[in-house]
């Protein structure tokens, strides 16, 4: 899962113009994306959103974060427009998997108990994704506590398990990163380890390391990547346990994590790549702006500028609202249109993840806190080789990736069409996978 940011406003747009239809992209991109998934695969859902939603599932598939009939038997019961319907669909195929998970017979093979414990976690993950319109709903933290329990179980029968561990902010902010380690090699008593290349994996703005272990992760230790996966302000699972929001200085989250890397022995430094996805997709390039020991930089996708990218989607009449800087008029516009249970299913799930992930009450307020999410003035900062996915479904940052190469000196950009078209490459995770480790391998000189 994976989330645009601008969701809410790029929704409300949808319900006043003739978008409609469109859906919103739930996962990291979720919200925001008016995305026609009908012209392009077989719809999972006639709920544009929920079908992007139980996309970004199976697309876990081939990488283990779940089985295919499960989860199309979970999509055959949501009820489109209904939050508690999908929510209790994936509850109860999470339950189930935990339950199967669980039995001592399947138990006694450590790749049953690994890929029982790892679909449970993605259910439970999905079960609670539309629900954070009401901060105080406890099921937010319940099912996010048992999705974790399931990944720590998936991960500890892993042949080498990833490592939890946390590390303090840098720049004097006071919150603390979460990360899980990933080694391709098991440590040889007495034998100098092999140093390897290592990408950091930086999720968006509804999506979970957990996620990122599952999109990437596991295609990169198989082509002989370490991997090492974070969270920091706004992200799952800091936002629960430190309830703060984004935060724009994102170079804070990632300059501990290269600090780390350099200490190990199993790591090329020289070789460090880093990439961020969907929303991470522009607080990555922000943090590579500060970071000169990142070698490679990957952007899927590309975003410029936030707040802009927001505010061009707002329908005329919320524009005109904001333009005019009355909070109160503004907020009470958005808070009818969420409520209105004729609008897309994507738009009001845009707004209330937005608000709940960058930890402010108001739309006004956010969308001018927004502002300080740009790339303008620093772009002449990010030197190394970057990668940028641009998929031509992306309603939500369409223009914004050819819009960062174009701004970078080393900037690669490569069109995703067809299948592959959809924001993050939802559902097509083994294309997007060849794709960028093929640059990432070329420019890295690993292979
Ligand atoms: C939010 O959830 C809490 C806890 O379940 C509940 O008491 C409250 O009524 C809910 N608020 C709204 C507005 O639904
Ligand atoms: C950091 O945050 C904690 C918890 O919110 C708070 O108690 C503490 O005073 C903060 N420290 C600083 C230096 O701001
Ligand atoms: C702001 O909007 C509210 C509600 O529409 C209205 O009552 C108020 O007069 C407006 N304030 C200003 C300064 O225009
Ligand atoms: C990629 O898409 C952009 C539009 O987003 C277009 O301008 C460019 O020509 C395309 N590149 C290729 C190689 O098709």
């Amino acid at each position: 899962m994976y989330i645009i940011t601008s969701l809410p406003f790029l929704l409300t747009s949808f319900c006043f113009s003739t978008y409609i239809s469109a859906a919103a992209v739930p996962g990291d991109g979720a919200g925001a994306a008016a995305i026609d998934s009908s012209a392009s695969i077989l719809p999972l859902s006639s709920d544009d959103s929920y079908n992007f939603q139980n996309l970004v599932a199976l697309g876990t598939a081939p990488y283990r974060g779940s089985d295919i009939a499960e989860v199309l038997k979970a999509a055959s019961v949501i009820v489109p427009g209904d939050y508690e319907s999908f929510s209790s669909a994936f509850c109860a195929l999470a339950d189930q998997t935990k339950s199967a998970a669980e039995d001592p017979y399947n138990a006694r093979n450590p790749v049953n108990v690994r890929d029982t414990y790892f679909a449970a976690s993605t259910y439970y993950r999905n079960a609670d994704f539309y629900l954070h319109g009401n901060w105080s709903d406890p099921r937010i933290n319940d099912y996010w506590d048992k999705s974790l329990d399931c990944f720590e179980k998936a991960n500890a029968a892993l042949r080498i398990p990833g490592v939890s561990m946390q590390f303090p902010a840098s720049g004097g902010e006071n919150f603390t990163i979460e990360a899980r380690y990933f080694a391709v090699d098991k440590p040889v008593t007495g034998k100098a380890p092999v140093k390897r290349p290592t990408i950091i994996l930086c999720n968006g703005y509804d999506g979970s390391q957990e996620d990122m272990y599952h999109n990437v992760g596991v295609a990169a230790l198989e082509r002989g990547f370490n991997v090492i996966t974070y969270e920091g302000p706004g992200q799952p699972k800091v936002r629960r346990d430190q309830d703060i929001g984004f935060i724009n200085n994102w170079e804070t989250t990632l300059t501990p994590v290269i600090d780390y890397l350099m200490t190990r022995d199993d790591v090329d430094t020289t070789k460090i790549a880093y990439l961020g996805f969907s929303f991470g997709g522009y607080l990555a390039a922000r943090a590579a702006a500060f970071e000169p020991r990142i070698a490679a930089l990957l952007l899927d996708g590309g975003v410029y500028d936030v707040h802009e990218s927001f505010v061009k989607q707002n329908p005329p009449e919320l524009s005109s609202l904001y333009e005019e800087g009355n909070k109160t008029a503004f907020d009470a516009a958005v808070a009818n249109t969420v409520e209105d249970p004729n609008i897309p299913t994507g738009l009001r799930w845009g707004v209330q993840q937005g608000l709940w992930s960058f930890n402010i009450q108001s739309p006004f307020d956010f969308l001018e806190y927004t502002k300080e999410f740009t790339l303008e003035g620093i772009t002449d900062k990010i030197q190394m080789p970057t990668w940028i996915a641009n998929p031509e479904q992306d309603q939500f940052y369409q223009g914004e990736p050819p819009r960062v190469a174009a701004a970078l000196s080393h900037a690669t950009l490569h069109n995703f069409t067809g299948a592959a078209g959809f924001h993050v490459q939802a559902g097509a995770n083994e294309q997007l996978n060849r794709v960028m480790f093929a640059w990432l391998e070329d420019t890295l000189n690993t292979v």
